[in-house]
């Protein structure tokens, strides 16, 4: 499933991230590759182990978790801390599918699958051409490009690339996490178990037998699926 997370941050908030990011240490995007994406890609990203990496990674990963959509879609485990890349004069990066595993390189013991791959766009669409994030679906390719603040969820095994930046600077966080249920399809099945007993919630109240049974029926699915 593939997903769009509506202002992660809000319009303000993104320029106050911008301005931190802008600064810098920008440095050749290739430090973070594993050995397969390595060819591919060309960009900028910010050293993870840089003060404004840390900072800022750790306000996107607080942003996240206090977000009920993306926990609801995700359900993390953990977040391996977000990065920050930027594309310019033709920057780009050719397909690939995630690492499987993410480990600290900064001496840290935090080690995780990658289920879950996302993007936080913080550009607007309007002042870059290209960019666009193509990720590959059982059913055809979506071109995805948002509004700063928004993000996108798609399951790591995707496979996906960003198209050449040919005018203005794209600037956006991209992560990995681990989450609570390994299976996308599960997960998913989560999802929409937990927006149905919602919507039978906001009409027959909190209290309806109803929604308690269908309650039940998500935590009993999430205690067989989960891995904690
Ligand atoms: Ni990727």
């Amino acid at each position: 499933m593939l997903l769009q997370i509506p202002e992660v941050f809000s319009k303000a908030e993104v320029a106050a991230l911008r301005a931190r990011l802008d600064a810098g240490p920008w440095a050749d995007g290739n430090a973070t590759s594993g050995h397969q994406s390595a060819t591919a890609k060309k960009n900028l990203q910010l050293p993870e182990d840089s003060d404004v990496a840390k900072e800022v990674s750790a306000l996107v990963v607080q942003a996240l978790n206090a977000n009920p959509m993306f926990v609801a879609a995700a359900l993390p485990h953990t977040i391996f801390p977000p990065l920050f890349n930027r594309y310019e004069d033709g920057d780009q990066f050719g397909l690939h599918v995630d690492n499987a595993i993410r480990q600290s390189r900064t001496g840290g013991a935090l080690r995780i699958r990658s289920d879950l791959s996302a993007t936080l766009f913080l550009s607007e669409p309007e002042d870059y051409d290209g960019g666009e994030l193509i990720i590959e679906e059982m059913y055809g390719s979506q071109a995805i490009k948002l509004p700063a603040g928004d993000l996108v969820l798609y399951p790591s095994k995707s496979l996906h690339r960003v198209t050449p930046v040919t005018r203005g600077t794209r600037v956006s966080s991209f992560m990995w996490m681990q989450s609570l249920v390994r299976d996308d399809a599960d997960r998913e099945t989560l999802f929409r178990l937990d927006i149905a007993t919602q919507r039978v919630a906001s009409e027959k109240g909190p209290k309806d037998q109803a929604v308690i049974e269908l309650t039940g029926v998500y935590h009993n699915l999430l205690r067989r699926w989960t891995e904690v």
